[in-house]
């Protein structure tokens, strides 16, 4: 079981005008019992939202839990969430409460709600709807308060489009949708939690470094982040672990996020090329289409051929086969 009673309100970053915006409709919402799904990116807050919507509101004094769908087997989840009689199944020798009886007069968290089986969906689906169930191998009905929030970082509409994620479990989990943006499009919110990051560090660890350098900041408030707020912790974390002068330099940052187009000329006495940023460029757009040769033609507007041309000047490998280009495309 997980329960987590710690106060997410300590310490949340909100400067741009979408956090903003977005905590504020948390607020309304969290004095409701509403069933919202939070859609966003892996890394970009969803969790945190989903512990504001109950500790900022009339729950708060309930039961906060989290179930994470992916992390559980399928015949381990349904008694995890229905609970169970005796003799239920063979091992099944007292009662157990299940998590949605646990979080009765609180709120059940579905981490990652896409990776629910088609079965499990099925089963929730009456849940959702009635705030009824039965135990596995009970026949007692049980009636519950509960306030039901999921998250997802996938498009689940596409999961229903696809046949993937059952539709009229879809409506009813998303009664109110909610969208935390990638960090990438509320840049205002990096230098903030970059701060509060560092922050962190220097009190858990007593770092020689007291602040970041501002073309540090400059830098990181110019990377696209693809993992988000996780990722800008894990580099600021690392940066201020790696440091001894008094101000955190560029060098403390990893390779790929200076050396990310915009960023090649920042902190830098020498001015690079326009052949070096063009390598960069190449560079950054392959990674960012997960080296797909038709996208990256597509998103730098040449073709496939003139794609090729560049990897094999530049010594670019093959990211899935290992090899650098010699002679024909891939
Ligand atoms: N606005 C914010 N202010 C302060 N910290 C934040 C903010 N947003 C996210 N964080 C921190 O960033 C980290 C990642 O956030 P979180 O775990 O909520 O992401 P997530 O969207 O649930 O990711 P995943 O899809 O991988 O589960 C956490 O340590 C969280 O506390
Ligand atoms: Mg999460």
């Amino acid at each position: 079981m997980t329960t987590d009673n710690s106060d997410p309100r300590a310490d949340i970053v909100a400067q741009s005008p979408a956090m903003i915006e977005l905590l504020r409709l948390v607020a309304r919402l969290a004095q409701t019992r509403s069933s919202v799904l939070i859609e966003g990116e892996s890394g970009a807050g969803k969790d945190l939202i989903a512990h504001l919507l109950h500790y900022d509101g009339s729950r708060k004094t309930g039961p906060f839990i989290k179930v994470h769908c992916p992390s559980i087997p399928e015949d381990l989840l349904e008694s995890e969430l229905f609970g169970h009689e005796p003799g239920a199944f063979t091992d099944a020798r007292q009662t157990k409460l299940g998590k949605i009886e646990m979080a009765d007069g609180g709120t059940l968290y579905f981490d990652q709600v896409q990776d629910l089986s088609p079965a499990l969906q099925a089963k929730l689906l009456r849940v959702v709807e009635e705030r009824r169930f039965e135990r596995l191998g009970g026949t007692r009905t049980i009636e519950v308060d509960v306030r039901f929030v999921s998250s997802c970082n996938v498009d689940l509409r596409a999961a229903v489009a696809s046949g993937h994620f059952r539709e009229d479990l879809y409506h009813r989990l998303r009664v109110v949708p909610l969208a935390v943006a990638p960090l990438r499009e509320r840049r205002e919110d990096i230098q903030p939690l970059a701060e509060l990051f560092f922050r962190r560090e220097l009190e858990r660890n007593a770092t020689p470094a007291r602040a970041l350098a501002p073309e540090t900041m400059t830098v990181l408030r110019d990377y696209h982040w693809p993992g988000n707020v996780r990722e800008l912790r894990s580099v600021v974390e690392r940066a201020s672990l790696v440091t001894t002068v008094e101000q955190v330099p560029v060098s403390a940052l990893p390779a790929h996020v200076v050396e990310c187009p915009q960023n090649l000329w920042m902190g830098r006495e020498r001015l690079p090329s326009l052949r070096e940023v063009e390598e960069a460029y190449v560079r950054h757009v392959l990674d960012r289409v997960g080296h797909s040769q038709t996208r990256a033609a597509a998103v730098l507007g040449i073709s496939r051929k003139a794609l090729w041309e560049k990897r094999r000047r530049y010594g670019m490998p093959w990211k899935r086969k290992g090899r650098t280009p010699k002679e024909g495309g891939d």
